[in-house]
């Protein structure tokens, strides 16, 4: 699903990155751990397509998703494949405060201009899966965490991404909560084969993923 090669990010003379290579099957769910300022997140944009490496060329950087490369992608290109390919969820929900749940989940099909009625259903269809069906019409501020969090990964799937970026995901939420979002990316993993890439603090998560990939000093060990 993912195949990395030679990624190196350095901001000013800090090197963040030194060459980090990368290989995620589809319907794997991975988990990146490292201490803080390791580079996981840094790690995660680039992968995600909302940062870029650091003189791909220089370096020989490869980066493809599902066989299809994007190092060498512009802005509008990049947006795009980002909006049809790639969902995901931080560690603070992000949505749109002004907007209702249904709304938020909603954006991301029509910046890619999918057809409303099916996108409607399959948003009712996601809420109901992720168990916040009577949180639709509310907005972000009258909503748990923990259901907030939900319609994020509601937002993440709607355009049926090949890979989910998670950062953190959990960081903020109580331990039931946490456990029930962890729970939810397994059962959609076994449902819909969705791939998971997961930066996390969280030791119960980090255990429980197909594999646990360690970050320190600029390189996955
Ligand atoms: N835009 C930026 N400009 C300068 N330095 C940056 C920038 N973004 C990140 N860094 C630095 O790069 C290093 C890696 O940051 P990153 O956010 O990837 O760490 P992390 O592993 O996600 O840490 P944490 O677990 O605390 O979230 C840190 O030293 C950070 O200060
Ligand atoms: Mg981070």
């Amino acid at each position: 699903m993912i195949r990395a090669k030679k990624i190196h990010k350095s901001y000013g003379d800090l090197e963040v990155l030194k060459g980090v290579d990368l290989h995620i099957k589809e319907g794997e769910v991975v988990s990146i751990v490292g201490e803080s300022g390791a580079g996981k997140s840094t790690l995660l944009q680039i992968l995600g397509t909302l940062d870029m490496p650091t003189q791909p060329k220089h370096f020989g950087t490869e980066i493809a998703l599902d066989g299809q490369s994007f190092v060498n992608m512009n802005d509008r290109q990049l947006s795009r494949f980002r909006n049809q390919n790639i969902g995901f969820v931080f560690q603070y929900h992000q949505l749109l405060p002004e907007f209702t749940a249904l709304e938020n989940v909603l954006l991301p099909t029509r910046i890619a201009g999918k057809n409303e009625k099916e996108s409607l259903e399959k948003a009712y269809r996601l809420f109901e899966d992720l168990n916040i069906a009577d949180r639709i019409h509310h907005k972000p501020n009258e909503m748990s965490g923990g259901e907030a969090q939900r319609a994020a990964v509601a937002r993440a799937l709607i355009n049926e991404p090949k890979i989910i970026y998670a950062d953190e995901p959990t960081g903020n939420l109580d331990s039931k909560n946490a456990d029930d979002l962890h729970r939810l990316f397994f059962d959609l993993r076994d449902k819909y084969n969705q791939t998971f890439v997961i930066v996390t603090h969280n030791p119960n998560l980090a255990e429980i993923t197909d594999r646990k990939l360690v970050m320190k000093d600029g390189m996955i060990i």
